[in-house]
């Protein structure tokens, strides 16, 4: 059984333009261990996706149909009251946010925040708690990560931030990650060392990644399998090395070949070859 199941989701949201459909019938089927790619032109509801499953979307919105299956349950209906399950977050699912101001606490050291999510879920003392803090920093590639944890978020790089909310997120241990957008602000060495990670977590402790991104090539090194996403709907999906040899919609195509090509040199982008 799979461990996230998206089936026919559809959210609505009340703007001043009156209502509108921003998720159009959304499946998803997630296995334990498995990274897929969701991929999607700006504003085609990669987002909106994400933060349903997560039970956190913006004023306004709202589920109008379809369930969010985690471990076979509900999680739409399953919390106290018929309402969305909350207990769910943390441990079940977590988030790494497009924005970080979404997800750290601006008045709270950074160290804290890490050590909270891990005090919570495990049971530790609180230096135990600390010094798993230090490592987790340390493995997404904050250097000095003892120092560091002492700030707070506004004395941080946005990659830096970038980095402590994806420690944070991995110190509950989730089951399920969701990532949007998780390493657009980081250089490429840190890049590759936070890949690098999520690729040990999906294939040594299970961990079923659902990861956002417009870069293609991250998509190639890290996924097992794709999400096409267009106006709030899902128009293709499947194993990625399928879809990216034989993309079966126009709209995936044109996606395919508006990045720079993946499995050839950068000496073959085109815009190289016109300035040469
Ligand atoms: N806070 C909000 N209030 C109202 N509408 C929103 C809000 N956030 C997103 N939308 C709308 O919902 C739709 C889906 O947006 P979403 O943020 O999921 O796109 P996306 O695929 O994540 O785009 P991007 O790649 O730019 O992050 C868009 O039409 C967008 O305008
Ligand atoms: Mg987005």
């Amino acid at each position: 059984m799979p461990i996230l199941e998206v089936d026919s989701l559809t959210v609505d949201i009340d703007g001043e333009a009156g209502r509108r459909r921003i998720l159009d019938d959304v499946s998803i089927s997630l296995e334990a261990g498995e990274p897929m790619g969701l991929v999607g032109e700006s504003g085609s509801g990669k987002s909106m996706t994400l933060r349903s499953i997560l039970g956190m979307l913006p004023p306004g919105a709202s589920v109008v149909g379809g369930e969010i299956r985690f471990d076979g349950r509900n999680i739409l209906t399953s919390g106290p009251g018929g309402r969305f399950d909350q207990r769910i977050r943390g441990t079940g699912i977590s988030m790494v946010f497009q924005e970080p101001a979404i997800a750290l606490n601006p008045v709270m050291k950074v160290g804290r925040q890490i050590t909270d999510a891990i005090a919570e879920r495990r049971g530790l003392s609180k230096k135990q708690a600390h010094d798993l803090a230090v490592e987790l920093m340390d493995s997404v590639g904050i250097t000095d990560p003892d120092r560091r944890a002492r700030h707070y978020p506004f004395q941080l790089s946005g990659g830096m931030r970038q980095r402590v909310m994806i420690a944070a997120a991995l110190a509950q241990e989730p089951r399920v990650l969701l990532c949007d957008e998780p390493t657009t602000a980081l250089d490429v060495t840190i890049q590759a060392q936070v890949l690098d990670l999520f690729r040990t977590m999906h294939q040594d402790e299970g961990l079923g990644l659902l990861y956002v991104t417009h870069d293609l090539a991250v998509v190639a090194q890290l996924c097992s399998s794709i999400s096409v996403m267009k106006d709030g709907q899902i128009v293709e999906h499947g194993v990625l090395q399928e879809v990216f040899d034989d993309p079966q919609e126009e709209y995936t195509r044109r996606l395919l070949t508006a990045t720079p090509r993946i499995d050839e040199g950068v000496d073959d982008v085109g815009l190289a070859e016109e300035t040469r």
